[in-house]
């Protein structure tokens, strides 16, 4: 397995170009699976979770040809609607194949994706909402058995869950009549979905808003598409930038993609210069403590959370960081803790208390988000070094994060273990 090393306490300068969005680019994905026709996929990340779903799909039959970052998809051929343990245990969006394949076969079978590191998360939305549109839904051997005719129906969530939201959009484009579901997700990899879908002649509208209509259509044919670009990487670059004392510039972003982060960034006294989709943003005068709390879109992002937590280790003042989104996403703690931070955690708030400066340890990295944190933290860092192992959960997000942090002169390097 591989580490990463890094010897903090240089500032970060320059622009990075921001890749294809993961959340935006496995639900794409998935959605082929409803196409008669090719389709093709550009701005597509090179990380391990893509590589998963190309795995499953392949394994469903679906030709694909992944070159570059574009990939072109072969409907044609598929004809297993299974979704097996062993694909769905390495990567959890793999469940956004339930809702294309009831869809398109009118009988699936998809592993439960079983919990993670960050929470159960369990998928009773998903199934409630597919049993809304008709399909008969049981559990069998860990497996979901869906089958049956999907119609339209007035549905609301119990909860704005990103996934559900896309699953059930997704079935709903081949239902018989108009779906509409509302208490859905707002987050903007959601339009980028319904965009496809459209696309492809699906009839949604109101992606973006609490009301999402689908009329359902016979069929949907194939479609190109670029992938939206990725709002989280594109946060937790502006973040290590300020954290470090520095000025990045992240090209390729889009502002309205996260405005509540860019309002807290801000907020903290750094100051953030929006241009196209350039987003500069530096702090000359350091950063002041803030309060976040996290929220479904337009509030602010959970998978922003373990960035800012580590940021305000170092601001000005007390920030007290409330997690509302997932039942235990605040794994960085010990880590952070280690390396100087003064943080306490009661219930779903951690209080972090400025202090001067963190030194660096040997660390351990635990889901996706709270291990960019600790690269952020190792190149704060005044003093020391810091290991971090296990980075595999950093390809699973972020491309090549080591190189592209040397290029922002960052002193990194990924070893084996
Ligand atoms: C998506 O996960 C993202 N993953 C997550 O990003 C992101 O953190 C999350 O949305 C919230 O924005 C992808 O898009 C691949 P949810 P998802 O369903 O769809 C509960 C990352 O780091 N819930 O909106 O799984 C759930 O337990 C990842 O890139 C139910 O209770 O998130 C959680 O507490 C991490 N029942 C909350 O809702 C359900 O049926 C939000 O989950 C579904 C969800």
């Amino acid at each position: 397995m591989d580490k990463i090393l890094v010897r903090g306490g240089k500032p970060l300068k320059g622009s990075v170009q921001i890749r294809g969005a993961k959340n935006a680019a496995l639900p794409l994905m998935a959605a082929t699976i409803l196409a008669e026709d090719t389709c093709v996929l550009h701005n597509i990340p090179c990380l391990h979770d893509i590589f998963s779903m190309d795995k499953l799909l392949a394994d469903m039959g679906m030709t694909i040809d992944f070159t570059g970052r574009s990939m072109t998809m072969e409907p044609q051929n598929l004809h297993k609607a299974e979704a097996h343990y062993e694909l769905v245990r390495k990567m959890r969006a793999s469940f956004f194949v339930l809702g294309p394949l009831l869809a398109r076969f009118g009988k699936c079978r998809v592993s439960l994706p079983g919990g993670c590191a960050i929470g159960t998360r369990p998928v009773d939305i998903h199934l409630k909402g597919l049993e809304a549109l008709g399909a008969s839904i049981r559990i069998e051997d860990g497996y979901v058995v869906a089958e049956g005719k999907l119609s339209g129906v007035n549905y609301a969530l119990d909860f704005p869950s990103v996934g559900a939201t896309e699953n059930l959009m997704m079935a709903a484009t081949r239902a018989e009549g108009v779906t509409r579901l509302t208490n859905v997700a707002r987050e903007p990899e959601i339009e980028d979905l319904a965009h496809f879908l459209n696309a492809m002649g699906a009839r949604i509208s109101g992606a973006g808003t609490d009301l999402i209509t689908i009329v359902g259509v016979d069929a949907l044919g194939g479609a190109e598409h670029i992938v939206m670009p990725d709002r989280i990487e594109a946060g937790t670059f502006l973040t290590a930038g300020i954290a470090t004392g520095g000025d990045v510039t992240v090209l390729n972003a889009k502002a309205e993609h996260f405005p509540n982060f860019l309002k807290k960034l801000q907020a903290t006294g750094a100051v953030v210069e929006i241009q196209g989709n350039k987003i500069r943003a530096h702090a000359p005068n350091g950063i002041n403590s803030v309060d976040i709390t996290t929220q479904p879109f337009p509030g602010f992002a959970t998978d922003l959370q373990a960035q800012m937590m580590v940021l305000m280790t170092r601001a000005n003042g007390v920030s007290r960081i409330k997690e509302t989104v997932f039942e235990n996403r605040f794994m960085q703690v010990p880590e952070l803790v280690r390396m100087g931070a003064d943080i306490d955690v009661d219930g779903n708030t951690a209080i972090v208390r400025g202090v001067k400066s963190l030194s660096g340890a040997p660390v351990m990295a635990s889901d996706l988000r709270a291990s960019a944190a600790l690269v952020i933290a190792g190149l704060m860092a005044q003093q020391g070094e810091t290991a971090i192992s296990r980075v595999y959960h950093i390809d699973r997000g972020y491309e090549r994060i080591e190189e592209r942090l040397v290029g922002l002169g960052a002193d990194i390097e990924r070893v084996r273990e």
